[in-house]
């Protein structure tokens, strides 16, 4: 028992030998682009439909609670990222404050958030991609635009293939994002700065040409599903926190800032100011572009659209701002893939530090960046985009980043009763109602997630507690238990 609850010292990045350190490039603005890259992305762009399906015009409390939720755990991730500055994010976290076996579930379900969303947004961008080409007149064969594709469910035995087949411009997007990763994280960086700049300008003109049709009969009836979580006939969770529990996918990622804590220049400051930053900016941006959208069309006009931004400016007459926002919207998406495959690959590494991958796989190239890692995550993520049926697997993805959230709040309280004299550079304000805030929040937002999602999460952790019981505790590189 005591090996499972046993606690890593914490280390920061510069106490690493040569070969595992890497290199500090990164100054606030660039954790700033990079929160506001990994956050707004698919979610804004086409969950706005899916939401408002679930809890039409008051789709809008449904943004501001998951929003909510996302600034008190942003608050907690602030001040874990300042006093521990070092990568691994969560995991990090749980494995100095909680112990080896919770860090262990945190960095299992942290591959739910970080791998999925790669996944996800690969095959997302793919389907633009492959809508750009058709338009040029290149059409590409079915089976190599589309994974494969699955009915029934796992859990009642009746889940089945089809159709099969490889999204191929989702592996070659995640080919390039990985490129570009292994060059350098400072190119990285620079190159997402301007893809960010480019996806604001791109919500900007929405909100411009959308705002002026706002007309209030659009909000109405207002809330036709209820304010709660009620599952329909589908199994899907319908109402105002059933809407929140999917729209939280928009508003996460900014936790992908605090795996950069060992390449930024000045971590103390600077993690607190792209954290907090990068998700104040983003909950304004969503509460506009959200209210924008559902007044300037009847909801029932654009619910669940694969691209209800787009399909609104066409609805108000406006086809070439829509066609604009959509291709726009589609250059800047891999920012999304850059931040998380990132923080994917910095998660590994520290996991391949404790011993819980092949140690090699944390060594840095010379041009200061984790390249084999970044390889092997690579592959890996893009093996799932290519052949993995999404549908049953993209909900998962706010499962894992629950369940991380809640670590980290919870990291937040011990720590301040533990060790209330450690030097914190960033303290969450009213620590007392905000963790806690943050971790009932979740809890509810877990609650609220389709029951298939539930048990799929669940048996995820067991599988991954086998792994660590039969492989992770005997490789593990932690020392002694530590008591501070
Ligand atoms: N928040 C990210 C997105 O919406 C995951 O794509």
């Amino acid at each position: 028992m005591s090996k499972l609850l046993r606690r890593k010292a914490i280390v920061t990045g510069d106490a690493q030998p040569a070969e595992h350190r890497l290199a500090r490039t990164l100054s606030w603005p660039h954790l700033v682009a990079l929160g506001v890259g990994a956050i707004v992305g698919t979610g804004i762009l086409t969950l706005i439909g899916v939401g408002a399906d679930r809890a039409g015009p008051a789709v809008l409390i449904s943004f501001a609670i998951a929003g909510a939720i996302c600034a008190c755990a942003a608050l907690c991730y602030a001040e874990m990222a300042t006093m521990i500055p070092a990568s691994g994010s969560a995991y990090t976290y749980s494995y100095s404050v909680l112990g080896e076996v919770f860090a262990w579930v945190v960095g299992w379900s942290l591959i739910l958030e970080y791998s999925l969303v790669v996944a996800t947004v690969a095959v997302g961008w793919s389907g633009y991609a492959v809508a750009f080409l058709h338009g040029l007149g290149i059409v590409l064969p079915d089976a190599l635009t589309h994974g494969p594709a699955v009915a029934g469910s796992l859990m009642d035995g009746t889940f089945h293939l089809t159709a099969s087949g490889v999204n191929l411009p989702a592996i070659l997007i995640i080919a390039v994002v990985a490129g570009l990763l292994m060059l350098g994280t400072k190119e990285s960086a620079t190159v997402n700065t301007a893809l960010v700049v480019l996806k604001i300008v791109t919500l900007a003109l929405f909100v411009a040409v959308a705002l002026p049709h706002f007309d209030p009969a659009n909000l109405k009836p207002f809330a036709p599903l209820g304010y709660g979580s009620t599952p329909g006939a589908d199994g899907v969770k319908y109402g105002v926190m059933g809407a929140a529990a999917i729209i939280f996918f928009a508003f996460y990622g900014f936790d992908a800032i605090s795996t950069a804590a060992e390449e930024a220049k000045n971590p103390e400051r600077d993690l607190a100011i792209g954290i907090v930053g990068s998700m104040v900016a983003c909950t304004a941006i969503y509460m506009i572009v959200a209210a924008a959208a559902v007044g300037a069309l009847h909801y029932t006009a654009f619910a669940n659209s694969p691209e209800p931004l787009a399909l609104i400016l066409r609805g108000i007459g406006q086809p070439t701002v829509s066609t604009i926002v959509a291709a726009a919207a589609a250059i800047a998406l891999p920012t999304v893939l850059l931040a998380f495959l990132y923080g994917q690959t910095r998660i590994f590494m520290v996991m391949a530090r404790d011993g819980f991958l092949p140690t090699n796989l944390a060594r840095v190239s010379k041009r200061g960046t984790p390249a084999t890692i970044t390889a092997v995550t690579a592959t890996f993520v893009a093996f799932i985009a290519a052949v993995t049926p999404l549908d049953l697997i993209a909900s998962l993805a706010n499962a894992g980043t629950l369940c991380a959230f809640i670590a980290v709040a919870a990291c937040v309280l011990i720590m301040r009763r533990r060790d209330p004299n450690r030097r914190r550079p960033f303290r969450t304000p009213a620590v007392w109602i905000v963790a806690p805030a943050a971790i009932l929040g979740c809890l509810y937002l877990f609650t609220s997630l389709q029951a298939v999602t539930q048990k799929s999460f669940f048996v995820w952790n067991a599988i991954g507690l086998l792994i660590y019981l039969g492989y992770g505790l005997a490789r593990s590189k932690a020392s002694a238990p530590v008591t501070t």
